[in-house]
């Protein structure tokens, strides 16, 4: 077990890439916080990886919220008395171009996607501190490759990378790690409600497969792997970086 007596944060974890983290996590022995908005699906979660045997406990939190956070940290406090590492994991994704997206959900997706990572980071750092955590951002390929039709996702994307590498640099000689993870399209909820949104879903999920050099979309659990070697002591020099999860996306291989 790579995580033993570790206690973890994920936002987002009530579906997804976040579930399957939460999943992976308590299989190397880790306690799990699964924080997501839908309380429905952070319990089903905790099921989950109860019924596998592992230990985890739901909060309903809204990432978005200073007050939902703060709450957050007073739950996992009160419950497991530290936190080792924070998976900033949860996202909204709106699929339109800039043009068509409201004023309402350009907000909505800076507040989730950047000011959650901001929220959460900013209220949890002094128990990482304490600790020598880590924190870990989920990010995308999206933040170095744009596509059409998510013009606000990947601007907030894009700037999860930055606030990686200004995190890492503040906080390094505090002992704490801060990277991101930039998947390419993996079966979860954004990226259906992407092929969703296309005019031919069946087409696009085909066509998403081959943008990457392995011929298909990921599924959650990889990303989720990833997620433990970062948080793992094996990654013990390892911060500020943008490791790249996706298949040979960023490859160059046109599509096929
Ligand atoms: N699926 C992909 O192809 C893909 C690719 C690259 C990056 N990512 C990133 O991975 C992460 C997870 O994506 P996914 O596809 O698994 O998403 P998903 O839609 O399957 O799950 C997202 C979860 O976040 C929760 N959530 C939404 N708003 C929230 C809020 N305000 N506070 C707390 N929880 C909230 C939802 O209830 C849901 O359970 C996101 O950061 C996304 O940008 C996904």
């Amino acid at each position: 077990m790579k995580l033993g007596k570790k206690v973890i944060v994920i936002t987002g974890s009530g579906a997804g890439i976040g579930r399957a983290s939460a999943l992976g996590f308590a299989q190397e022995g880790a306690s799990v916080i699964v924080a997501d908005i839908n309380l429905v699906a952070a319990t089903k979660t905790v099921d989950l990886i109860t019924a596998a045997g592992g230990t985890a406990l739901p909060v309903q939190t809204d990432v978005s919220d200073p007050e939902s956070v703060q709450k957050l940290v007073k739950q996992t406090l009160s419950t497991y008395l530290q936190v080792d590492v924070l998976v900033n994991n949860a996202a909204v994704q709106v699929n339109k171009t800039a043009e068509d997206t409201s004023f309402e959900e350009w907000n909505r997706q800076l507040a989730v996607n950047l000011g959650g990572v901001f929220l959460c980071s900013k209220y949890f750092l002094p128990l990482l501190r304490k600790t020598k955590g880590c924190i870990i951002n989920m990010s995308s390929v999206n933040g170095f490759f744009v596509e059409p039709t998510c013009a606000g996702y990947c601007a907030t994307k894009a700037a999860i990378i930055g606030l990686t590498k200004a995190m890492a640099i503040d906080h390094g000689r505090e002992g704490v790690r801060v990277n991101c993870i930039c998947p390419g399209y993996i079966d979860a909820g954004l990226a259906e409600g992407y092929f969703q949104s296309q005019a031919d879903p069946v087409k696009a999920r085909a066509d998403a497969g081959k943008l990457h050099a392995l011929g298909r979309i990921g599924n959650p659990g990889e990303v989720g792997r990833a997620a433990i070697f970062l948080a793992s002591d094996d990654a013990s020099f390892i911060t500020g970086a943008a490791l790249v999860v996706d298949g040979g996306f960023g490859s160059g291989f046109p599509p096929q």
